[in-house]
């Protein structure tokens, strides 16, 4: 049986559990038989230590590629204006550059865009081009963790994400936060966007985000655990030494349905 292509970006406010649970999904996709291609796609790249993957720190990210940036656009990095490819060739980069960890893949983008979401630098064009061009075949997922914000995302970029996972937690701010992105993923094009509550401490959590999200559709939630706070703090990878709670198993299926239906 194949299982049809899924590309997930998570994003949501800083601290929220993106890439805990981008990293528990890759493993659930991979679990489930798919190839995993996970990017990281924060500046400040945790993704590698959340899966597990060995020697993570030492992934070149593509950003810091200046000899690849350079050969794919024609352009000096940090060169602003001036000429260079926009459509520079991206199809092998995944395979050359990334970290294998069983089926997942992983890659680390690193720091792009510094000057805002207006940069049309060549490092940013490789980068977007890259997203976009990451064709999956059956059986293959994209994962892709981001920074708080989707503004550096784009149009062309989100054409290559089926679902925008918002990542909330109890308190009103990472609600507003959701809120914004929804609003900026609905502009840039992107038709599901859904909730997962993470954090969650019991049912009055649960009751006040389901309250504050309104008609943002709630995927399901995961409980506050002090195993995953343990992980952390040990460089271990989410739930590496404990069980899944079996809320959490269900979260992530619900999130991998939402991505595979219409
Ligand atoms: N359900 C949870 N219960 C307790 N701690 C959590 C939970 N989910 C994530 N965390 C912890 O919160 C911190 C931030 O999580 P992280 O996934 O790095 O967030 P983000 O990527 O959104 O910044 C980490 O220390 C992580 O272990
Ligand atoms: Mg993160």
């Amino acid at each position: 049986m194949s299982a049809p292509v899924v590309k997930i970006a998570v994003s949501g406010k800083g601290g929220v559990g993106k890439t805990t649970i981008a990293a528990l999904l890759a493993k659930q996709l991979a679990a489930g038989g798919r190839r995993v291609l996970a990017i990281d796609a924060d500046p400040v790249a945790s993704l590698g230590a959340a899966l597990g993957v060995e020697g993570h720190a030492e992934i070149t990210p593509i950003s810091e590629m200046q000899d690849l940036i350079f050969e794919r656009t024609g352009a000096k990095p940090g060169t602003m204006g001036g000429f260079f490819k926009m459509n520079p060739r991206v199809d092998d980069i995944p395979e050359r550059f990334s970290a294998a960890c069983g089926s997942i893949r992983l890659m680390v983008m690193g720091t792009v865009d510094s000057g805002g979401s207006g940069c049309v630098c060549p490092e940013s064009v490789l980068l977007k081009n890259l997203v976009q061009h990451l064709l999956l075949r059956e059986n293959e997922a994209l994962v892709l963790d981001m920074e708080a914000g989707v503004e550096h995302l784009g149009r062309a970029t989100a054409r290559a994400v089926d679902l925008m996972l918002i990542v909330v937690e109890p308190g009103a701010r990472s609600l507003r936060a959701a809120r914004m992105i929804r609003k900026l993923a609905a502009e840039i094009g992107i038709a599901k966007i859904a909730v997962a509550a993470n954090k969650v401490r019991g049912p009055e959590d649960e009751a006040s985000i389901r309250a504050a999200l309104g008609d943002l559709e709630l995927l399901g939630t995961m409980p506050h655990d002090q195993a995953l706070i343990e992980d952390d703090l040990a460089g271990r990878a989410a739930y590496g030494r404990t069980d899944m709670p079996e809320q959490v198993r269900s979260l992530l299926q619900a999130i991998v349905s939402r991505a595979e239906l219409g």
